[in-house]
C-alpha cells in the first residue's frame, strides 16, 4: 500500500479534512500484536486509511481463519491501494464509520480522524443518529476521535480488546470526562502509552499522542503508564504488556480531575527534591563491553592457560553480571574469582604472529563468531571495544534494588554493567555520587527513568542514568567528607547498615 505516493499526492489541506494522519508501522505492530494475543475472529479497524493495522496483522501469520472488517470515507484514498481483493478475509467498507450500524467485534484497532466535530461534514445528520446508537448526548463540541473510540468500545464483544490512538489532550477536556468514567467504572482500560517526543515517532502527527489499550473483561486492574521516548525503544518491546513504567489504581484517576497533569506528574521530575540536577552534570555512563561473542571472548584462568595464551592477549573483565556480589569491588575480590577460575578476562589481541592466538581465531571462525552481527562490522573481527574502567558501575538489569558497585579495581566490564565515567565535577565526588545511589532516596529517584519488562524486572541505558537527577555540587559538597569515608568502609562488611548512613546523610542535605 503506497502511503509515500498517496502523501506526495494529495495537498495537506485534503488530508487535513479527512483527518489522514498515518500511523508509523512500528507502532502499529505494536498495536496489532496486542489486539491478537487472545486469538481474535472478528477484527475491525473504523478508519481503514491505507491499511496499516491489517498490513501488520497480515504479517503476524496468525495461525487461524480471522475476518478484518473495515470502514473509510474516503474512497480517494482507497483508490491507491494495491490489490486488495486478493485479500479475501478483508472487507472495506466506503462509508462514514459513525454512522453504520452497531456490530460486534472480538477485536478493534484504530486511529481515528482527528478533528472537531463542528467541522465534520453532515454532523447536522448524523449527531441524533450517533446518539442514539450509543446511548449518549455528544454536543458539538466533541472531536471525532473520542466519537469514534465511544462507537467502538460499543462494539466491542465481551473479552475482546482494543487499541486506539488518541490525541493525549482528551484526557483533559469536558468532551473526554463521559468516556473517562465509562473507561474507569467498567474497568476497560488497561494501559495508557505516551509519546515524549512525539515527533521523532509520529512525524505526521500535529498534536501529542497516546494509545489506550482496553479490554472487555471486567478484570479490576491498576492501569499501566508507558512512556516511550524514541523509536529505537519501540523496537526494542517485546510485549506491551510488560513493558510499563507506573501503575495507578482506579481511584488514582478520578473521570472529572484532567488526567494530563496526573499522568506528567509520574513522568516528570515534580516529585524530586529542590536543586538536584541531572547525574550527566558529573560525567556520563556508558554502556560497556559489546563483543557480540562472549563465549568467545570471556576466559578464565584453565582456558587461558589450556589455550597458551599469554597476559599481552587478555585483560581483566567483568564479563558476568553475578561475579560482582558486593557493592565494593577491589583487587582482593579478583584474586579471589581468580582462584575460583571464573571468567574474569577478556580476549583482547595485540600480538596476531602469535601462534596460539592464530590457533585461538581459527577455532572462532570455524564456529562463526566471525560472523555474528558485531563481529563481521569490525575490523578485524576480534577487535575489541576501547573503555577505560569505571569507578562505578551500574547492573543493566536489576530486580528490586539496583545494582551499584564502587569499583576501586582497574577491572573493565562487558555490557552486563553500565559504566560512570566522571567529568572534572565528578572526579572529586566518586564516593558522595555511590552513596546516594545507594540510598533509598537516590535509587528511587534513579528508578523513575527505569524500563519495566514485568516480573519485578527493570532495565537501564545509559542514557536512562544520565537523564535522571542527583543532588547539585553545593548539596554534595554540604556532604561530611568523614561520614563519606566512613561509610565507604562500612558497606565492605554490613552493606545494610551502609544504606542506612546513607539515608541519613542524603536526608541532610536535601
Ligand atoms: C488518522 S487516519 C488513520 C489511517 C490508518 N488507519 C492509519 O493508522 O495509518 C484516519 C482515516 O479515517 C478516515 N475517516 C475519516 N472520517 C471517517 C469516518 N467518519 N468514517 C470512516 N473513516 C473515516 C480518513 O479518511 C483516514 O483515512
Amino acid at each position: 500500500m503506497r502511503q509515500s505516493d498517496y502523501i506526495l499526492e494529495t495537498p495537506i489541506n485534503y488530508r487535513k479534512d479527512y483527518g489522514q494522519f498515518f500511523t508509523p508501522s512500528l507502532v502499529a505492530s505494536i498495536m496489532a500484536k496486542w489486539v491478537t494475543e487472545n486469538k481474535p475472529r472478528k477484527i475491525l479497524d473504523p478508519a481503514f486509511g491505507l491499511g496499516i493495522f491489517y498490513q501488520e496483522i497480515r504479517q503476524l501469520n496468525l495461525a487461524y481463519q480471522w475476518h478484518f472488517t473495515a470502514y473509510e470515507i474516503d474512497n480517494n484514498i482507497l483508490s491507491y491501494l494495491d490489490s486488495i481483493e486478493n485479500h479475501n478475509n478483508l472487507i472495506i467498507f466506503n462509508q462514514d464509520y459513525l454512522v453504520s450500524d452497531i456490530n460486534y467485534y472480538d477485536a478493534i484497532i484504530c486511529n481515528p480522524p482527528y478533528m472537531r466535530f463542528q467541522k465534520f461534514i453532515n454532523r447536522h445528520e448524523i449527531l441524533p443518529k450517533i446518539e442514539q446508537q450509543i446511548c449518549k448526548k455528544l454536543g458539538g463540541y466533541s472531536n471525532i476521535a473520542s466519537i469514534f473510540l465511544i462507537k467502538a468500545l460499543q462494539e466491542l464483544k465481551s473479552n475482546g480488546r482494543l487499541a486506539f490512538i488518541l490525541p493525549f489532550e482528551f484526557f483533559n477536556t469536558g468532551y473526554g470526562k463521559e468516556i473517562k468514567k465509562m473507561l474507569i467504572e467498567k474497568h476497560l482500560l488497561k494501559q495508557i502509552i505516551i509519546f515524549a517526543n512525539e515527533k521523532d515517532i509520529f512525524p505526521d502527527a500535529t498534536t501529542t499522542i497516546c494509545i489506550l489499550l482496553c479490554q472487555n473483561d471486567h478484570l479490576k486492574q491498576d492501569i499501566k503508564i508507558t512512556n516511550i521516548n524514541n523509536t529505537q525503544e519501540i523496537k526494542e518491546i517485546s510485549n506491551i504488556s510488560d513493558y510499563y513504567h507506573h501503575q495507578l489504581n482506579h481511584t488514582q484517576l478520578p473521570p472529572q480531575k484532567k488526567w494530563t497533569p496526573i499522568i506528567l506528574s509520574l513522568l516528570s521530575e515534580q516529585k524530586l527534591p529542590e536543586g538536584f540536577c541531572k547525574l550527566s552534570e558529573y560525567g556520563t555512563f556508558k554502556r560497556g563491553i559489546a563483543t557480540g561473542a562472549n563465549d568467545f571472548f570471556a576466559l578464565n584462568k584453565s582456558k587461558i592457560e589450556q589455550l597458551q595464551l599469554n597476559d599481552n592477549n587478555v585483560c581483566l573483565c567483568i564479563t558476568k553480571s553475578n561475579l560482582i556480589k558486593k557493592a565494593i569491588f577491589t583487587d582482593k575480590d579478583i584474586e579471589l574469582l581468580i582462584k575460583q577460575d571464573k571468567p574474569i578476562y577478556c580476549l583482547n589481541i595485540k600480538e596476531t604472529n602469535n601462534q596460539a592466538i592464530l590457533n585461538y581465531l581459527k577455532l572462532g571462525e570455524e564456529k562463526g563468531y566471525h560472523e555474528r552481527y558485531l563481529t563481521k562490522n569490525r575490523q578485524p573481527w576480534y577487535k575489541l571495544e576501547k573503555r577505560e574502567p569505571a569507578p562505578i558501575l551500574f547492573g543493566v538489569f536489576n530486580r528490586g534494588r539496583l545494582k551499584v558497585i564502587r569499583n576501586f579495581t582497574n577491572i573493565i566490564n562487558f555490557t552486563c554493567y553500565h559504566g560512570f565515567y566522571p567529568n572534572l565535577f565528578g572526579n572529586n565526588l566518586i564516593d558522595k555520587l555511590f552513596i546516594y545511589l545507594i540510598s533509598d532516596i537516590g535509587q528511587d529517584i534513579i528508578k523513575m527513568n527505569k524500563r519495566s519488562y514485568g516480573n519485578n524486572l527493570d532495565k537501564f541505558e545509559p542514557g536512562d542514568l544520565n537523564d535522571s537527577y542527583c543532588p547539585n555540587i553545593e548539596q554534595f559538597n554540604a556532604m561530611n567528607q568523614q561520614k563519606v569515608n566512613e561509610i565507604i568502609e562500612i558497606v565492605k562488611r554490613d552493606e545494610k547498615e551502609a544504606i542506612l548512613m546513607s539515608n541519613k546523610l542524603i536526608k541532610k542535605i536535601i
